[in-house]
């Protein structure tokens, strides 16, 4: 555990700290305090409230989550054990703390028939069952008191297969583009007045995307794909936009 001596209260706490946005989250953000999995488990909700009592946060970041898309399937009892009470744990402990809420969401809890989804449209239907304890979580996160959901999507930093999709369109991008923005909305999450947040970039093919780090990549089409995917699960990110660009225009020139 990244333990400031005693717990220092005021701090921000991230769930999820070893993973693939935690880890660039706490390079961003070397404040954070991140319990590893064996201090804060989200399936063991005494440790969630030892460790929320430990650290005694002003924020919790909830990055944590059962992510392997193709095991919930087989694996529903604990994907809904971690993602969807595991964040009911998570949202206990921050309202006993008078903690705020930030809780990580994904672009899946759209259909990605249509894209440009906004924030305030309504989600679903989903296509699986990660999206399923994804949507469910996030209805729990808007129980906390005070609470931003931030939906988002991200690649490792490098495009991992040989084969990418020509007939996907997606706003994600890789990890390390990604959470830089993440961060900024951590720090400045006083400044945003909305409860949901989409933070990804410009609509694109999943194909284009993987060109920018694996310019040898092959072009493929969803139908040779094992699993039912999205053909538009593209985000509208306006409100992100606006935030930052009035975030910059306060700071000036140079
Ligand atoms: N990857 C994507 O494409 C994507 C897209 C949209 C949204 N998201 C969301 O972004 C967040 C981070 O995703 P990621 O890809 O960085 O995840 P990841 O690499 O799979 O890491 C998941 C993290 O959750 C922790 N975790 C899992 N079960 C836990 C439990 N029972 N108790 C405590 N911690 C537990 C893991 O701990 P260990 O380190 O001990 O394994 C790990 O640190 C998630 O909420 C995910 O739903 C991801």
């Amino acid at each position: 555990m990244t333990r400031p001596p005693g717990g220092a209260a005021g701090s921000i706490l991230l769930t999820g700290g070893g993973g693939r946005l935690g880890r660039e989250l706490l390079r961003l953000l070397p404040g954070l305090v991140a319990p590893s999995r064996a201090e804060l488990d989200l399936t063991r909700p005494a440790s969630v409230g030892r460790a929320f009592g430990f650290h005694r946060p002003a924020v919790v970041v909830h990055a944590a989550a059962f992510t392997d898309v193709a095991r919930a399937e087989r694996d529903r009892e604990e994907c809904w054990a971690v993602n969807v009470r595991g964040t009911a744990a998570v949202v206990r402990e921050a309202a006993r703390h008078g903690c705020a809420l930030i809780h990580i969401s994904t672009d899946y809890v759209f259909h990605g028939s249509r894209g440009y989804y906004r924030e305030d449209e309504p989600p679903g239907p989903v296509r699986n069952y990660y999206a399923l304890s994804k949507l469910a979580a996030e209805e729990v996160a808007r129980l906390a008191p005070r609470h931003l959901v931030i939906r988002t999507s991200f690649r490792p930093r490098d495009w991992p297969h040989p084969v990418a999709f020509v007939d996907l369109y997606t706003s994600q991008d890789y990890v390390d583009v990604v959470a830089p923005d993440i961060a900024l909305a951590i720090v400045k999450w006083r400044q945003i007045p909305y409860d949901t947040l989409h933070i990804a970039t410009e609509r694109k093919t999943a194909f284009e995307l993987a060109r920018r780090r694996r310019p040898d990549v092959r072009p493929g089409r969803r139908s040779e794909a094992a699993v039912d995917l999205p053909e538009d699960i593209s985000l509208d990110i306006a409100r992100w936009r606006g935030l930052k660009a009035g975030w910059l225009g306060e700071e000036g020139p140079g």
